[in-house]
């Protein structure tokens, strides 16, 4: 059944229907991220992953996306904005199903039919996380539901040889969870999910401040200096920048300003950084040698806190993995998705299969 109605697709004979209106989502715990393939090259759209729902009935979702996101921590009493994903997991049903909706409705024209759509999820998510997100797409209206890694479909999108026997590693960093996979013959090797990103730093940083300064700062205002100075502590010289931020003295309630700066991010960073180093050594711990050559060569950081300063150079003195930042690390697991639901045969069928582990 299709929220869009689906006469087109009626009048087609079954054997030798072409699935039109095929789209790849990437369900992130901050963006979802939504291509669609248009010839050669994807439509891409981004909301945020935020719905807002009535306080006293968590599934009545009121408003989604950017609408939604504008009421966060202004919303009248009764009404609460949320994620529908926590830490790249589903949390909310119901609230998730609205978010893919608005996500179909902004890839496919009113009136036109869902054919196939290709969302990402954690590859290490259980069978139960796995069904719901099917559940979800099927009754959002999709005719065809796969689920596959965020992983596999980052390395699809980065362009990687995921058919080379050799090996590659895709790290993916986002805002809920760190995702390290390796794969190989098309397949997924080994995957280690962390589950720490850059929600955590942006917490840690105002922790931090708080600690230091007695002074209490907004989470978008942590992310922001984030963004702009933010760094990881390497053997690389880095310039110390700062950010200033309005906060609330925590003495007297009092308006304070306070300057945040890169060295302080990289103070909040480094637990997260040191988990997802953790992650890594236990991948090369299990990687067979075979692989080794393909990691080294081929292992590329997608996913938003790729982008923090000093990263690069952190695995590399930690692992002596040299590793390679993505220059679109927002978008290629949406653009995996969506090669995957434009041309499912361009995976063999036992890749299909491994597509979660
Ligand atoms: N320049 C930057 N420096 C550091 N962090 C950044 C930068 N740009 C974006 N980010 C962070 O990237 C994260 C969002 O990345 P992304 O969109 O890949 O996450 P997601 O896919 O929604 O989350 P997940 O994959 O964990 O479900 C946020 O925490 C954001 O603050
Ligand atoms: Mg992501």
């Amino acid at each position: 059944m299709s929220i869009f109605g689906n006469e087109e697709l009626d009048e087609m004979e079954p054997t030798v229907r072409v699935v039109k209106n095929s789209l790849g989502i990437d369900l992130g715990t901050l963006n979802t991220v939504i291509a669609k393939p248009s010839g050669d090259k994807f439509d891409l759209y981004q909301i945020p992953s935020v719905v807002s729902v009535k306080k006293d009935d968590p599934t009545a979702v009121l408003a989604v996306g950017e609408e939604a996101k504008k009421m966060l921590g202004r919303t009248p009493e009764d009404i609460v904005a949320v994620r529908p994903l926590k830490k790249g997991v589903i949390e909310n049903i119901a609230q998730a199903q609205a978010l893919l909706i608005k996500a179909m409705e902004i890839g496919i024209k009113e009136g036109e039919s869902v054919g196939r759509i290709v969302i990402g999820i954690p590859g290490d998510s259980s069978e139960v996380e796995k069904n719901a997100a099917e559940e979800i797409g099927r009754k959002a209206g999709a005719e065809y539901v796969l689920v596959i890694s965020e992983g596999l479909a980052a390395a699809i999108g980065a362009g990687l040889p995921i058919a080379e026997p050799n090996g590659t590693m895709v790290i993916d960093i986002g805002a809920g969870s760190t995702d390290l996979v390796v794969i190989s013959l098309g397949g997924i090797n080994d995957i280690e999910t962390v589950r720490f990103g850059g929600d955590d730093i942006d917490q840690r940083i105002v922790d931090l401040v708080e600690e230091k300064e007695n002074v209490a700062i907004g989470i978008h205002d942590a992310e922001a200096a984030k963004i702009e100075v933010g760094m990881v502590h390497s053997s690389a010289d880095f310039e110390n920048l700062t950010y200033e931020v309005m906060g609330k003295s925590l003495e007297n309630n009092r308006p304070k300003r306070v300057v945040i700066d890169s060295k302080l991010i990289a103070d909040a960073v480094e637990p997260i950084i040191q988990e997802i180093i953790g992650g890594l050594n236990l991948i090369l711990e299990r990687l067979p040698p075979e692989l080794m050559m393909g990691v080294y060569t081929n292992t590329v950081a997608v996913g938003g806190s790729s982008r923090l300063k000093g990263l690069k150079e952190r695995i590399f003195d930690e692992s002596d993995i040299p590793i390679k930042i993505s220059d679109d690390p927002m978008t290629v697991v949406a653009k995996g998705t969506a090669i995957i639901a434009a041309e499912p045969l361009a995976l063999e069928p036992e890749v299909r299969l491994k597509a979660m582990k």
